[in-house]
């Protein structure tokens, strides 16, 4: 079921998740199918359980290829559980971000470039995967989620941070997590 987003200014995306205890349950299936469609609907390349108004820590996401975000790269489609990140270098790089919760927006905002990422699938099973680029970002802005941090609040630069249209002429940006 599709289900509405928060959006910023929304006081329940600004609290802490909570870890998932059970895993393999119809109301944990049912969530990631809710996220899913949500996600789907919307073009969306990820997105946290919060965001939905659910405080567990679930996120989901996944990005083809798509030639209106050459900034993109494809990222696998993943559900990841409880995550944990492990940053594997001290380097940050600014990249532009959008976030479903900050709709019509995009700024630039630093991440670290490669991390390790640890957690679940919805049947419990570990996954552990190093990563770089834009996974390694997408990763980084929707586990903030479930910390109660929306990509603007890291923003260093705030000229780098404003509407789709009037930054973006050409059309080209990158897709909202
Ligand atoms: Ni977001």
């Amino acid at each position: 079921m599709i289900r509405p987003v928060l959006r910023m200014g929304d006081s329940r995306l600004l609290k802490s998740s909570a870890t998932v205890s059970q895993f393999g349950t119809p109301e944990l299936f049912s969530l990631i199918e809710d996220m899913r469609d949500t996600m789907a609907h919307l073009d969306g390349a990820g997105l946290a359980a919060p965001q939905i108004g659910v405080p567990l820590r679930v996120v989901i996401f996944g990005v083809d290829r798509n030639p209106r975000y050459p900034h993109a790269e494809a990222v696998p489609e993943t559900i990841l559980i409880n995550p944990h990140l492990t940053p594997l270098a001290d380097d940050l790089e600014e990249g532009w971000e959008g976030c479903l919760s900050v709709p019509g927006l995009r700024g630039m905002v630093p991440r670290f470039l490669r991390l390790r990422y640890e957690g679940f699938d919805q049947f419990g099973t570990p996954l552990s995967r190093e990563v770089e680029g834009f996974h390694a970002r997408v990763v980084q802005h929707e586990c903030d989620h479930l910390d109660g941090l929306l990509y603007p609040m890291r923003i260093r630069d705030f000229s780098k941070f404003g509407f789709i249209e009037e930054l973006f002429p050409d059309g080209v940006n990158v897709p909202e997590e």
